[in-house]
């Protein structure tokens, strides 16, 4: 380390210590009442925004007979409706942007996976606040000024990338933008350059993690002591494989596109348990996904995102299709937590009438002897019923009865965890697709 004030930081970081106080900004210093005041007050500024600006919302708060002014009390939002994806789509590209567009500074866009990418825009305060945000987000995993970020998300029209960038640079954060891509030269990079911080996907870090173990590098060796992973669901088995293989305390970081990108919400290194929402620009409800009722604090359901201080696409009550559960705040008393976030409504898989989540299959891979975590689920209809075929790789060096011992334990698993019947093939190591970014886990082959 090049400064005496980073050198006791590292070790800070390395053992999960808290955040000392002095490193909180004003807004996680603020007690639960001031928060609430701050967000109600930001609410009704951004509905009048919205309802000014955006002839969608103008539209559907006129439908739904509600009036910005109607907006009393945070309760007084689960009044106004709902925004989903298909509303960005309809107003493809750029209709929903509340400013004009000399103010838009820069645009980001999500691919998904059917028909229109949907867009959206951030004036110079919007960066900023994002900024801020991912900032307070790599502080929380015990990132301090100083540290070198490697960032493998990729970099482009996903938030990912340049989310990471100048919210680390914000931090103080020496960062090393690696996108995604080019995995020996990154592994490479990653020993010479010596970061203390890795940004990426779960799943790139295995692939990662496969690299340096080909180059013949230990990965428990690496200058790495933090990974905040994201953008895509993975469990705590995960975290475990990952933790143990390199050494480094994983934590989770969760955003979308429509809200902001990442820094959202982020887990902190003491505590691991669940995200801290940052509700002071991010207001977070839960909702039946299949009534669209609020539910109290504690049940699982949808969660739906309104933005507090976004200028150029203010966004009420968003859908995110990603079910969790609100919890009160630990490591950040005043920001209440989401659990982990495992499943999407539309990732869900009804096999033969059971809802069946690719997390719940990664649970059972991943603890099973002799295999890697890597896995890929297929479904295929076979005498008009539908079939899970769920391909894993063996590791290196595992012979054929130890193969078949693991698929049986994974079917079993299935079978006792999840109650439905599938077929696993264990393949041979390095034959199944890796990822470069976000991997997409399910193979639907029923309407081929
Ligand atoms: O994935 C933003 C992001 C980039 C988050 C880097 C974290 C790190 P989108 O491409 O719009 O934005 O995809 C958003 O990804 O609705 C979730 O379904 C999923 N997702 C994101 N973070 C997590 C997470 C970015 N930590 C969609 N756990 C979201 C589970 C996640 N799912």
């Amino acid at each position: 380390m090049s400064t005496e004030l980073t050198a006791p930081a590292v070790a800070g970081a390395h053992r999960g210590d808290p955040l000392p106080q002095e490193l909180l900004d004003d807004s996680e210093r603020m007690t639960r009442e001031q928060l609430v005041e701050l967000q109600l007050d930001r609410l009704r500024t951004t509905l009048r925004h919205a309802y000014d600006n955006v002839e969608l919302y103008r539209k559907k708060f006129d439908e739904a007979g509600v009036r910005p002014d109607d907006c009393r009390s945070l309760e007084d939002l689960s009044r106004f409706p709902f925004t989903t994806k298909a509303d960005l789509r309809d107003t493809y590209p750029f209709g929903m942007f509340a400013v004009p567009m000399a103010e838009v500074r820069r645009i980001h866009a999500s691919s998904g996976t059917t028909g229109r990418p949907t867009v959206v825009g951030y004036t110079e305060n919007d960066l900023s606040m994002w900024a801020d945000v991912i900032a307070r987000s790599i502080r929380a995993a015990g990132g301090r000024p100083g540290h070198k970020v490697h960032i493998s998300y990729g970099y482009g029209l996903f938030t990912g990338g340049l989310g990471a960038h100048y919210g680390a640079e914000r931090a103080g954060c020496t960062v090393i933008p690696a996108s995604g891509g080019m995995t020996a030269r990154q592994v490479q990079i990653i020993q010479d350059f010596q970061p203390e911080i890795i940004m990426v996907t779960p799943s790139y870090m295995l692939t990662l993690l496969d690299e340096f173990e080909r180059q013949g590098v230990d990965p428990r060796s690496t200058s790495l002591k933090v990974g905040i992973f994201g953008a895509e669901p993975w469990t705590e088995e995960m975290r475990r494989e990952i933790e143990e293989r390199m050494n480094i305390h994983a934590v989770d970081i969760y955003g979308l596109s429509e809200v902001i990108g990442p820094g959202v919400a982020q887990e902190c290194v003491e505590t691991k348990d669940g995200l801290h929402v940052w509700e002071d620009h991010f207001y977070p409800e839960v909702v039946d996904p299949l009534t669209g009722e609020v539910l109290p604090d504690g049940e699982e359901g949808e969660l739906v995102f309104t933005s507090l201080t976004k200028e150029a696409l203010p966004i009420i009550r968003y859908r995110t299709r990603d079910l969790t559960r609100l919890l009160p705040g630990t490591a950040r008393p005043v920001f209440r937590r989401i659990e982990k976030i495992t499943g999407r409504c539309d990732d869900m898989i009804i096999l033969r009438g059971v809802n069946v989540f690719p997390s719940q299959i990664e649970e059972i891979v991943l603890r099973t002897p002799g295999v890697a975590p890597h896995f890929q689920i297929q479904l295929s209809r076979r005498e008009r019923m539908d079939h899970m075929t769920v391909h894993v790789e063996a590791r290196p060096g595992t012979g054929p009865d130890q193969r078949d011992a693991a698929a049986r334990a994974i079917a079993q698993g299935v079978k006792d965890g999840v109650g439905v019947t599938v077929e696993v093939k264990i393949v041979d190591p390095e034959t199944l697709e890796r990822s470069l970014g976000k991997l997409r886990r399910v193979k639907d082959l029923r309407q081929a």
